[in-house]
C-alpha cells in the first residue's frame, strides 16, 4: 500500500492516475471477481443473461483470478480494469456485467468480503496471542516481580500476574472483534449505485452465495456507508493503543539499570558503535507502527466526516487507511506473541530490589492497623516515618502475594485456576473462529470452481 506517485511534479498532470485507486485495489482484486461471479449467476438466474454467455464470462473471470494484478494505468480502478480485461478477451459479451451492476454496491462488497477475511486472520493471532500469554501465567504463576505505577515501584506481584491482564485485555478485544464481524458480514450486492436497479436481483441469494449473513437491507446504507470499516479499525487501534502499554512495562524492566527480564536475543538489536547495546528493536518498531495505526484512524474520521450519505469518492481514499490498520494490527500481534514466548525473569535481580524498595509497605501497614487495632491512617504515618528514617517496612514478599484470596490478584493458585479456565474456553473460540473461516473459504472455492 503505497501513497500515489509524484504527478504533479513531473510537469502534467494525469488526471486518471491521480484519482485512481488501482494501487489500493490489489488488495481487493480476488474480492471484486468474487462479487462479479455472483453477480454473473444473478443474471442468469434471474434470465437476463443466457447461460452460455454468463458461462463464458465466469470462466474468464475465474481465469484472470489466478493471474497476476498488472493493470496499467489507464484506468480508474479495479472495476473498470476488469470490465475492459473482459470485452478485450470475450469482445461485446463482457459488457453484460454492466448490468445491474455499480461499482458502487461491488466496491462494498468487494471491501467487505476483504475485510471479513483480514478479522478472522487477526482474531487467529489474538487467538494464539492469549495461549501464548495464557500459558506463560501458568508457567509464571509465582514468578515475583516489582510492578509500578507512576514509574516507581509500588507493589509485589508475579508475571503470570502481568500476563492475565494482557490475556484479559485480548479477551474483551476478541469479543468486540467477534461482534464487529456480524456487521461486516453481510451482503451490500444488487444495491445498486444508490437506490437499486431495475433488474430483479435476489439479493438474498447472492448474500447466501457469498456466505453473507444476510443482506445490508437500505441501498443508501449499503452503497454509502463505511460504518462496518470505521468501526473494525477503530476498535482494533483501541485495542493496540492499550496493548502497546505493555511495551513500555516489558522496555523498562529491560534496562540494564533494572535488568529484570531477559528476552529471546532475536528481537535486540546491536549498535554500530557501542558494543553494550542490546536495543529492544521489534517493541519500537512496535510502538512507532501503533502510533501510524492512530494516524491512519485519525485519517478516516477525517476523510469521512464532511462525506454526505451516499457514494463519493472521498470513500475510496478512506479505504487504504483501514488496510493499513489491519496489517500493523497483525504483524505487530505475531511479533508480541513471540517476544512474549520468550520472556525470563531474572529472579535474583528482583529479590535485590525486594531488599532495597519498600514494596511490601501497603502490606504491613493494613496487617498493623487489623493486628493492632488502629486506624488504617494512624499506622500509614507511622509507617511512612520509618521509611523517612530510611528503613524498609514490609512483610515476606511471598506472604503479599500468596495471602491475597482476592479475585483476579497476585495469587499464583487463584491465576493458575483462571489461566486453564480461560484456555478451555478459548479452544470454543477457536472452534467458532474456524468455523467462520471454513464457511469463507468454502464459499469462495465453489465460486472460483475450485
Ligand atoms: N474505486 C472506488 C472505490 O474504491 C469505487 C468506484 C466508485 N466510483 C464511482 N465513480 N462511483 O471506492
Amino acid at each position: 500500500m503505497v501513497y500515489r506517485e509524484g504527478l504533479l511534479g513531473k510537469g502534467e498532470l494525469s488526471k486518471i492516475k491521480y484519482t485512481s485507486s488501482l494501487l489500493d485495489d490489489a488488495e481487493i482484486y480476488r474480492e471484486t471477481i468474487l462479487a462479479l461471479i455472483t453477480h454473473v449467476n444473478e443474471l442468469n438466474k434471474v434470465g437476463v443473461l443466457p447461460s452460455n454467455e454468463a458461462e463464458a464470462i465466469i470462466k474468464a473471470l475465474r481465469s484472470l483470478a489466478k493471474e497476476p494484478y498488472k493493470p496499467s494505468d489507464e484506468y480508474e480502478d479495479v472495476h473498470e480494469y476488469i470490465e475492459a480485461v473482459l470485452i478485450h478477451r470475450l469482445g461485446d459479451a463482457g459488457g453484460w456485467i454492466g448490468l445491474g451492476r455499480s461499482r458502487n454496491d461491488h466496491v462494498a462488497t468487494a471491501l467487505r468480503l476483504r475485510l471479513r477475511k483480514l478479522i478472522i486472520e487477526l482474531a487467529s493471532s489474538i487467538i494464539e496471542l492469549r495461549r501464548v500469554v495464557l500459558n506463560k501465567a501458568i508457567e509464571t504463576a509465582d514468578t515475583v516481580i516489582i510492578g509500578t505505577t507512576h514509574r516507581q515501584p509500588a507493589q509485589v506481584t508475579t508475571l503470570g500476574h502481568y500476563m492475565l491482564y494482557l490475556d484479559e485485555l485480548s479477551r474483551d478485544f476478541l469479543t468486540s472483534l467477534l461482534s464487529i464481524y456480524e456487521v461486516v458480514n453481510k451482503s451490500p450486492l444488487g444495491s445498486g449505485p444508490l437506490a437499486g436497479t431495475m433488474v430483479k436481483l435476489n439479493r438474498v441469494r447472492e448474500a447466501e452465495e457469498l456466505a453473507f449473513n444476510g443482506i445490508v437491507e437500505n441501498t443508501v446504507y449499503a452503497t454509502g456507508s463505511r460504518y462496518f470499516m470505521l468501526a473494525s479499525a477503530s476498535i482494533t487501534v483501541s485495542y493496540l493503543v492499550e496493548l502497546g502499554r505493555f511495551i513500555n512495562n516489558i522496555e523498562m524492566w529491560l534496562m540494564p539499570q533494572l535488568n529484570y527480564i531477559t528476552l529471546e536475543p532475536s528481537h535486540l538489536a546491536t549498535s554500530s558503535i557501542m558494543p553494550h547495546k542490546r536495543n529492544p528493536a521489534t517493541l519500537e518498531v512496535f510502538r512507532a507502527r501503533i502510533g501510524e495505526a492512530v494516524g491512519h484512524l485519525v485519517s478516516m474520521y477525517s476523510i469521512e466526516r464532511p462525506v454526505e450519505a451516499g457514494y463519493q469518492l472521498d470513500l475510496q481514499e478512506e479505504t487504504r487507511h483501514a488496510w493499513l490498520i489491519m496489517r500493523i494490527a497483525i504483524d505487530g500481534v505475531g511479533m508480541i506473541t513471540d517476544l512474549l514466548r520468550g520472556i525470563k525473569v531474572n529472579e535474583g535481580r528482583v529479590k535485590e530490589d525486594l531488599v532495597k524498595y519498600p514494596v511490601t509497605a501497603a502490606e504491613y501497614v493494613e496487617l498493623m492497623s487489623i493486628s493492632r487495632g488502629i486506624p488504617f491512617r494512624n499506622a500509614h504515618r507511622e509507617v511512612a516515618v520509618m521509611i523517612k528514617e530510611g528503613k524498609n517496612p514490609g512483610i515476606n514478599p511471598t506472604e503479599a502475594i500468596r495471602g491475597k484470596e482476592v479475585l483476579g490478584g497476585p495469587n499464583p493458585s487463584i491465576i493458575t485456576e483462571s489461566a486453564k479456565a480461560r484456555l478451555i474456553e478459548l479452544s470454543s473460540i477457536e472452534a467458532k473462529v474456524k468455523e467462520l473461516e471454513v464457511s469463507v473459504n468454502k464459499a469462495e472455492a465453489e465460486l472460483m470452481g475450485d
